[in-house]
């Protein structure tokens, strides 16, 4: 076996900084020996003329929740199907448990668990059949397979549903099925794409408690999202945009690290306050949350009397306050960026 590609210590690199204007950069990758998870360097998929996946590094600790956020088409589903093996590189290292991959991917499904963005079952096979032949595929022996879908059956709530049609199953309770089979051979791994699309905000809470449950018993898992809230439970967090990694670190850190202000606006016109800002260079995103204006601003500058000023000048009452950053905020400001760059690139 190829000795383990450099890497950062278990805890993972240091999180994302402020760099330059408004921008949250990754950091370099760090050097040093670690037992971490997933160690990926330079990892590139092309789909013709397509850069999915674009130079990405990335480092995941054991025994945590690792968190892929990125918009549509962004590249998460590639990144995760080149970690699994089922997908090659187009460039880039990949090492997974100890195992380079492509190269050992073999050797590695047996310590994984994969849960596909769609849902990847048998929909014509009962919930039973389903996890039965998951089990055979892991080559389970009858009696220890009948052990374990018994227990799985109880922690995932399928009891009731055991002899119904996986075709016939809520949203909900396919991604329970789902994740059920997903962990049948107590992977040290899982990888889950989007495993909580349209579940009810109580059967996600559940979904993520029993995530825990698998971290507390050494499990690693790393999970693509677009819900903030399941962003914020994650140990650590990375961004994609256009296949780039555009942020990286604990939801604390990078909260911390979000280069502008965000103000919160009260006044009687919001709508006509967000024309008005609408354009301004130090305004990086606006958005209306209830009566408020919620405005992300560039780091120069003080921003709170540059908005004053604009809403001033054309006769808008407003309170400019500033208020606290939310995962929200740094996900705009990380991905926006890259979409200004490449409206600079499509000028040049
Ligand atoms: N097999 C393929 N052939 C061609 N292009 C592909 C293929 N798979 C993915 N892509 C392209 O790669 C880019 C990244 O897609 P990917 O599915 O990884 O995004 P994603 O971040 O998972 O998006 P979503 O949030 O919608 O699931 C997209 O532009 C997509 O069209
Ligand atoms: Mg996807």
């Amino acid at each position: 076996m190829n000795p383990p590609a450099a890497s950062s210590a278990a805890s993972g690199p240091p999180p994302a900084l402020a760099g330059a204007g408004n921008q949250i950069s990754a950091p370099p990758a760090a050097e040093g020996k670690s037992d971490a998870a997933i160690i990926a360097r330079g990892l590139t998929r092309r789909f013709g003329n397509v850069v999915a996946v674009d130079r990405v590094d990335l480092t995941v600790a054991r025994a945590q929740v690792y968190g892929f956020l990125g918009p549509n088409g962004s590249g998460k589903s590639t990144t995760i199907r080149m970690l699994c093996g089922l997908l090659l590189p187009s460039a880039g290292d990949i090492e997974v448990l100890g195992y380079r991959i492509p190269e050992q991917a073999e050797a590695l499904k047996r310590r994984i668990g994969y849960m596909t963005q769609k849902f990847s079952l048998y929909d014509d096979l009962t919930v039973i059949e389903n996890l039965d032949f998951v089990a055979a595929v892991h080559e389970l022996h009858r009696k220890q397979a009948r052990q374990r879908i018994d227990e799985l059956c109880t922690r995932y709530w399928l009891g009731d549903l055991r002899k119904q049609l996986a075709g016939t199953l809520s949203g909900g309770q396919k991604q329970r099925l789902a994740l059920a089979a997903a962990v049948l051979h107590k992977p040290e791994l899982l990888l889950l794409d989007e495993p909580t699309s349209a579940v009810d905000p109580q059967s996600r809470r559940d979904f993520w408690d029993s995530l825990f449950d698998l971290v507390d018993a050494g499990t690693t898992i790393l999970v693509s999202t677009h819900y903030m809230d399941e962003a914020e439970r994650c140990h650590r967090l990375a961004i994609l945009d256009h296949g780039r990694l555009v942020a990286d670190g604990s939801p604390q850190e990078l909260k911390d690290a979000l280069p502008g202000a965000t103000l919160l606006i009260a006044c009687a016109a919001p709508r006509r306050a967000q024309a008005a800002l609408a354009g301004k260079d130090f305004v990086v995103a606006m958005a209306q949350i209830g009566e408020h204006l919620r405005v992300l601003t560039r780091a120069n500058g003080d921003a709170q009397v540059q908005v004053s000023t604009v809403l001033k000048d054309v006769g808008i009452v407003a309170t400019v306050e500033p208020a606290e950053p939310n995962l929200e905020d740094v996900f705009v400001a990380a991905t926006n960026r890259t979409q200004r760059e490449a409206a600079v690139e499509s000028t040049r």
